[in-house]
């Protein structure tokens, strides 16, 4: 009878045990979806973007140039911050030449002109911060920087302007961009003299070094 007992005990243990052993096959996806949380966190990470536009050719008091002034600049913002990189093309390329570039961007300012775009970008959803990078044009942003600025929704999104200029600062550029995207949040832009960049990059660095200091970047 004791013997009978004494195994009747060993089975509701056994069977007590087989509850636990539920519970914690319940408990162990918990475990697992805990561990992903990094690997969301690490892609949420990488949302820098430069979107830049620079011209190469004949430039005033800079002669022919291989590489633009704001190329110069948005390549380094990208090294500095970790972002990746697009170029804004126009489908028809400006002149090499310096004279007749000034003249059809003289023309595309004042017919307000909306330049067709080599290629708009696909990607653009996966950024949340966005350096927009253009030289000054006639006081005024590029008109093909208006076509990009138009042709995708900045909803939500963070711009922070920077241009590189001979003279006039960022101008009338940061006024264009929050009126361009009124759902964005438009940061304080950097501006920085084109001549800098192309023959002193030592001083641009020191620049954009302080102006991401100061946004906390
Ligand atoms: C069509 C054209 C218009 C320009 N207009 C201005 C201007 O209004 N104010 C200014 O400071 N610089 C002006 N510049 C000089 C450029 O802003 C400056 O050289 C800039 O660094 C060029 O950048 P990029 O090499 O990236 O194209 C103009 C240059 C060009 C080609």
């Amino acid at each position: 009878m004791k013997k009978i007992f004494l195994l009747l005990l060993m089975i509701f243990m056994v069977s007590g045990c087989g509850g636990e052993s539920q519970d914690k096959t319940t408990a162990e996806p918990e475990k697992k979806s805990v561990e992903k949380a990094p690997a969301s966190n690490s892609s949420a990470e990488k949302n820098f973007l430069v979107v830049y536009f620079s011209r190469t050719g004949e430039e005033y008091g800079l002669g022919n140039i291989t590489k633009g002034n704001t190329a110069i600049v948005a390549e380094y913002i990208a090294k500095k911050t970790g972002a990746d990189m697009f170029e804004v093309k126009p489908a028809t390329p400006y002149p090499d030449a310096y004279e007749p570039c000034t003249e059809i961007a003289k023309q595309e300012l004042e017919s307000n002109a909306r330049p067709a775009l080599a290629k708009n970008i696909d990607n653009l959803a996966q950024y949340d911060t966005i350096f927009l990078g253009f030289p000054i044009w006639w006081g005024a942003l590029p008109r093909v920087m208006m076509t990009f600025l138009e042709a995708n929704d900045f909803s939500g999104k963070t711009i922070i302007p920077f241009c590189t200029h001979g003279g006039s600062g960022l101008a009338s550029s940061e006024r264009e961009i929050v009126d361009a995207c009124p759902n964005a949040k438009v940061l304080s832009g950097l501006a920085i003299v084109g001549k800098t960049a192309q023959n002193d990059f030592p001083a641009a660095q020191k620049d954009v070094d302080s102006w991401l200091k100061d946004l906390g970047y």
